[in-house]
């Protein structure tokens, strides 16, 4: 069991002992300190004030008065209303390393989310168009947050709600009909359509064009066979596009239904809106949702035909009709905000329980610094190119390394990279990508926190070739804690060790996956100090054993948390 839960135990025994009420639940109350000071745990005993008709500060010593003697915790101390708990190091050291040796990285994973299923939207871009740096956000951050979920043993649904529907159809195919060449499409696939779309705008004020893209889109709602063919073309290359893309980061989704899907859904939320009157007349014949602060929400043109809003009202009841969602999430850029709110809310006047289960995840900007690559990239740089560019930088960056697979290695540096931007920082905070900088090996950079994986392995190779010393010997060797294991570097590690399935469970209750980033900084700087206070390879004994122990919990901890920000391990670079 871990440090914690044996601490609330000994909390609710001494509640328990204290008062005739029944306990708060102190595994939500009770949080681990980052620094010892105010000891390493921290009770604030202000939300039970007002049922016990106690201060703060006498439930606090109360709760320390009555606390049960254990070898786990040396002193309880009462400050300000917090009862700050100091725990025998020897215990907690112990506590950690034997559950890692039971569990591994097991023990970072919990069961929370068992039975519940959370649909995540995300990434979902406009088809027959490249991806491009807006994407990044949405993509990663959305990644990031599914593998929170999984973590917690929620069955997560990756959705990615393409648009693939509306008049940029009609407008590209009406192009194609007009000056498209297959050979040109079969080799540059979505640049060659995405081109026959700019080529068809630059004509659009013309007589007739707009007619006719309009007259081309209807012809894909009604069906025809013909256009239907050119539009699955379009479509399917741009998906497979879009899937090759995301797929270098490691994100495989589970549903690709987007707005067209859905567009055959909204007759009967039509009704339904008509049924409970909450549909009015709008300008020129358009129908609407009044929803007085909140504004206006149009769902149907004056031509019949149906908007944004009205797909993902529908798209919403659909999903909860096949999933019976827990949550249903949805990321998107903070220009999004009133379309989401104001769906939310229609939902929630139509009497729908599950629209108090959406959320809105929206962030700040990523933009590129100036300078030549930005130059040669452009305003709207291509997400490919992007990767693209890393990628050569990369190659440059390992060059004069002595390393056998070069190309894979640059890959894995440059995705990482890439990744880690939206990643890095508070999710709504604007930020600037500076491609040069984030593949830098020192710095808070992935290129830092891959190498820092990198070279807990080498000392086990070295372990292996030069002391002849094994992983099962590591694990089998007895738990001794010498003065290295008992150091401040080495509790440093435990306290990040012990505190991590906690602080996964913060990142996924706030959807800020830059919580995992930053403490991925401090275990690299943590095995950094450690390893410079204290020689591991010393021989084949206990003492290396041990010390090999520890490093084997921090490489687990920190394969686990590159996973969650989707970072690439590598073995050596
Ligand atoms: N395709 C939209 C865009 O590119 C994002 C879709 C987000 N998801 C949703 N269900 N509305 O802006």
């Amino acid at each position: 069991m871990d440090i914690k839960n044996l601490i609330v135990d000994l909390l609710n025994t001494s509640f328990n002992n204290s008062f005739d009420v029944e306990a708060p639940d102190f595994s939500t109350l009770l949080t681990q300190n980052d620094t010892r000071e105010k000891g390493d745990f921290s009770l604030p005993c202000f939300s039970m004030a007002k049922s016990l008709h106690l201060s703060p500060v006498a439930i606090a010593q109360k709760l320390s008065e009555n606390l049960p003697a254990s070898d786990l915790v040396v002193k309880a101390e009462v400050l300000n209303g917090y009862l700050n708990i100091f725990v025998n190091d020897k215990t907690i050291i112990k506590n950690v390393l034997k559950e890692f040796e039971n569990n591994g990285s097991k023990m970072f994973v919990g069961a929370e989310g068992k039975g519940k299923t959370i649909c995540i939207d995300y990434s979902s871009a406009n088809l027959a168009k490249y991806m491009h740096i807006g994407h990044l956000s949405t993509t990663l951050l959305g990644e990031s947050i599914a593998r929170l979920y999984d973590n917690f043993g929620y069955k997560t649904v990756r959705m990615n709600y393409v648009g693939d529907y509306g008049t940029p159809f009609g407008k590209m195919i009406a192009g194609y009909k007009l000056w498209g060449n297959d050979e040109d499409i079969k080799a540059r696939g979505v640049g060659a359509i995405q081109d026959l779309y700019i080529e068809f705008c630059k004509h659009e004020d013309e007589d007739g064009f707009m007619d006719m893209a309009r007259e081309t889109f209807a012809k894909i709602e009604n069906k025809d066979p013909e256009t239907l063919k050119i539009y699955n073309w379009f479509v399917d290359i741009s998906k497979n596009e879009n899937e090759k893309l995301t797929s270098l980061f490691g994100i495989k989704f589970d549903d690709w239904r987007g707005e067209n899907y859905y567009s055959e859904k909204m007759q009967p939320v039509i009704d339904e809106l008509n049924q409970k009157q909450m549909l009015t007349e709008g300008e020129n014949g358009s129908k609407i949702v009044d929803l007085g602060d909140m504004g206006v929400s149009v769902v149907q043109k004056s031509d019949g035909t149906s908007l944004y809003s009205t797909r993902d009202l529908a798209t919403a009841c659909d999903r909860f009709n096949e999933y019976n969602f827990h949550k249903c999430l949805y990321v998107t850029d903070v220009s999004q905000k009133l379309h989401f709110a104001q769906f939310f809310e229609i939902l929630k006047r139509m009497g729908k329980p599950f629209a108090e289960n959406l959320e809105h995840i929206y962030y700040g900007r990523i933009r590129l610094p100036e300078g030549k690559i930005s130059s040669r990239l452009g305003k709207q740089a291509l997400l490919k190119d992007i990767v693209d560019v890393a990628y050569n930088k990369a190659l440059e960056v390992i060059e004069n390394r002595n390393l056998e697979n070069k190309e894979e290695i640059a890959m894995k540096v440059a995705i990482g990279a890439v990744a880690l931007v939206p990643l890095k920082i508070d999710k709504l905070k604007d930020t600037t990508f500076d491609i040069e900088a984030s593949l830098n090996f020192d710095g808070e950079t992935s290129p830092y926190i891959q190498y820092t994986l990198a070279r807990i392995n080498s000392i086990f190779r070295k372990a292996e070739q030069e002391l002849d010393i094994t992983l099962n010997d590591v694990k089998n060797e007895e738990l001794a804690l010498d003065e290295a294991l008992l150091s401040i570097e080495a509790f440093e590690i435990i306290k990040y060790l012990n505190g991590f399935k906690d602080l996964i469970w913060l990142a996924l209750q706030k959807h800020e996956p830059s919580i995992i980033t930053k403490r991925v900084f401090d275990i690299c700087k943590a095995f950094n100090k450690f390893y410079q206070g204290y020689k591991v390879l010393d021989g084949k004994n206990s003492q290396t054993l041990n010390r090999l122990k520890l490093l084997d919990a921090i490489r687990e901890m920190l394969k686990h948390a590159m996973h969650l920000i989707c970072i690439p391990t590598i073995e050596k670079m």
